[in-house]
């Protein structure tokens, strides 16, 4: 199952990415995230120990262009990478989990389709999974890689909310966008939701009730404050990754 989140910025994209491949790390699947932010944070958020040691995928352009069996014109159009090796090559192992980091997506003044989202797109194309396999794919807040088609791939896509009326608009643009480009499941989750009022206006804004909700977590804030990796804290978030996870499991197999 191919796995990405969205919404607003800093509505908790990332947190709620790391919390969700515990949940899946500890159902026993293999999980592979690959971070799609220009700015990376997983790594951080899910505690690696040297994060800057990990290899971008952008940084390889040297290495993509290589691939795409052409040294000269635009290589950069036509890039044709082996997915598969690649993939074996940029991952990083923790904590019984894959990581991959794609790095900063040079969009260009031609709007060209770049290197990094080709490969992108590719994976989440290509890639074929076995039932136990999981890749879940964070991403910055822009729709970018929706208005691209780089995320086609796609089985579901979570689009993040919290109980703001801006956020709300922001997830039913992506709702439209991710419908546009035929992701066959999208949900919303609710993040940072303190009572029944703001499930209820949640759920009246979207029109439609969100899969889970997140709390707004002391724990999770005081462990971002020292730099804590959320998922070495005790249930930071209660039981809503996994209430998210069952949610997930229960619409693909529907
Ligand atoms: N449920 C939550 N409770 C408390 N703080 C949260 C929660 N979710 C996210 N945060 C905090 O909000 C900030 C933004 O979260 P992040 O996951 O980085 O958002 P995004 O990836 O959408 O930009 C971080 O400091 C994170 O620790
Ligand atoms: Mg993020």
């Amino acid at each position: 199952m191919k796995i990405a989140i969205s919404g607003k910025g800093g509505v908790g994209k990332t947190t709620i990415m790391a919390l969700l491949a515990g949940e899946f790390k500890k159902s026993g699947k293999d999980v592979l995230i690959i971070d799609a932010d220009s700015s990376p944070h997983m790594a951080e958020t899910l505690g690696v120990a040297n994060p800057e040691k990990i290899r971008a995928i952008a940084d390889m352009t040297k290495l993509l262009v290589e691939r795409s069996g052409k040294t000269e014109g635009s290589p950069m159009y036509n890039i044709n990478p082996e997915v598969n090796d690649l993939l074996v090559d940029f991952m990083h192992d923790h904590d019984g989990m894959k990581l991959m980091v794609l790095g900063a997506i040079q969009t260009g003044d031609k709007g060209c389709a770049c290197p990094e989202s080709n490969v992108l797109r590719r994976m989440l194309t290509k890639l074929l999974l076995s039932e136990n396999q999981v890749v879940l794919l964070d991403m910055e807040a822009g729709v970018e890689h929706l208005g691209r088609g780089t995320i086609a791939g796609i089985d579901h896509l979570l689009i993040v909310v919290i109980p703001s009326k801006s956020s709300i608009r922001t997830a039913l643009k992506v709702q439209k966008l991710a419908q546009d480009v035929k992701i066959p499941t999208i949900s919303f989750v609710g993040n940072l939701v303190t009572d029944e009022e703001d499930k209820t206006f949640l759920e009246t804004g979207l029109g439609t009730r969100p899969i889970a909700f997140f709390k707004d977590s002391k724990e999770i804030r005081k462990a971002e404050r020292r730099e804590t990796p959320v998922n070495t804290l005790d249930a930071p978030a209660g039981n809503a990754p996994k209430k998210l996870m069952d949610a997930i499991t229960q619409q693909n197999q529907a």
